[in-house]
């Protein structure tokens, strides 16, 4: 934990996991600086929302700036940490023409904070990578040591910054570590994501499209769990290491949407569609060094974090109709 008040940076702070770790930066003391380009992977809107609560406190300022192309040397003046959150997420449409935008925003945006950095005497980046990095891990639950091999351009990309925070920690000192969040849920999850897509499609009484006979597994995990692992790897004594974070659920989509029917009292239509490229089959996290390095342990299970969405997704759908 960061032990004193002090002065942190969040990129990518509108963003769904972003915007949760910068009201949790201000619950513990911090004067936090947020940077998030407002990019078009889904609606701006959405992103003013996640921000509401921030925007109403004081030691919370935002900077509406493009790492690629932006002077950073304002924003960081100062900053003791910077969580590394922006980027272009998404798995599946990390294709074709839209490549170039993970390679911009991936990978040349960290380059670029990263030189800005080398200006600046921060304790510790915290850069936020994916489980993705790992494609069709041979071995569950997969070790921070296994072989990367991403099966997405988008892992690819990931997994390049990853490397490029090493780089510049072997060649300039700038104390990084890499965090591999595995498929984060609850509140203000993204759009695209497959929970949101699955409650919009559910109260709608459209059909839930699944991606393959549904038999995939993923390790899910909780927003705050996510939050506060990387909270606690802005302080712990692990400079040059990458650490996963995994809420220890690993369970099918058709589970899932099993537990979902049950919690929301709707019977799901469901769609079976050919598998996704760039989906790997499988993922789950070994976190025995996020449990002895970091002194962390995911505490929501997957039924209650489910649960939890679910209330936020009632809530903000009451909203947007209201205000129709
Ligand atoms: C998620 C995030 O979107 C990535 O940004 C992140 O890097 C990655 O987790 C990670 O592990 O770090 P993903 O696991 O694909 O990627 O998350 P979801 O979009 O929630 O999909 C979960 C599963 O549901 C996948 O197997 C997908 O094929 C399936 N799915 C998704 C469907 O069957 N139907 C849908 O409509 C959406």
């Amino acid at each position: 934990m960061l032990k004193d008040p002090t002065h942190v940076v969040v990129t990518g702070a509108a963003g769904f996991i972003g915007s949760h770790l910068c009201e949790r930066l201000l619950a513990d003391g911090h004067e936090v600086i947020g940077i998030d380009s407002f990019s078009d992977y889904y609606e701006r809107g959405r992103k003013e929302q996640n921000l509401e609560t921030l925007r109403r406190d004081g030691r919370f300022t935002l900077e509406e700036l493009d790492l690629v192309a932006a002077d950073l040397s304002k924003p960081l003046r100062g900053a003791k940490v910077v969580f590394h959150l922006a980027g272009q997420p998404g798995v599946r449409p990390s294709w074709g023409g839209h490549f170039d935008r993970y390679v911009q925003d991936n990978i040349v945006a960290t380059q670029r904070l990263l030189e800005a950095l080398r200006e600046v005497a921060v304790e510790r980046l915290v850069f936020a990578s994916s489980s993705s990095v790992y494609g069709d891990a041979e071995m569950f639950p997969t070790k921070e040591t296994a072989l990367p091999r991403p099966v997405s351009p988008y892992g690819m990309t990931k997994l390049a910054a990853e490397h490029l925070t090493f780089v510049y920690l072997r060649n300039f000192g700038i104390p990084a570590t890499s965090l591999r969040y595995f498929t984060v849920y609850g509140p203000r999850q993204r759009p695209d994501m497959a929970f949101v897509r699955f409650m919009d499609a559910l109260v709608e009484g459209h059909e839930i499209e699944i991606y393959g006979d549904g038999e995939q597994t993923r390790e899910f995990t909780f927003v705050s769990d996510a939050v506060d692992g990387t909270v606690k790897a802005a302080s712990a004594d692990v400079v040059g290491q990458i650490v996963n974070l995994g809420g220890g659920s690993r369970v099918t989509i058709n589970r899932v949407l099993a537990t979902l029917e049950d919690i929301s009292r709707l019977e799901a239509r469901r769609k079976f569609l050919p598998a996704a490229p760039g989906d790997p089959r499988h993922t789950g996290a070994s976190i025995n060094v996020a449990r002895e390095r970091l002194g962390w342990e995911p505490r929501v299970a997957l039924r209650e974090g489910l649960a939890k969405q679910w209330q936020w997704f009632q809530e903000t759908r009451a909203g947007a109709r209201s205000m129709c």
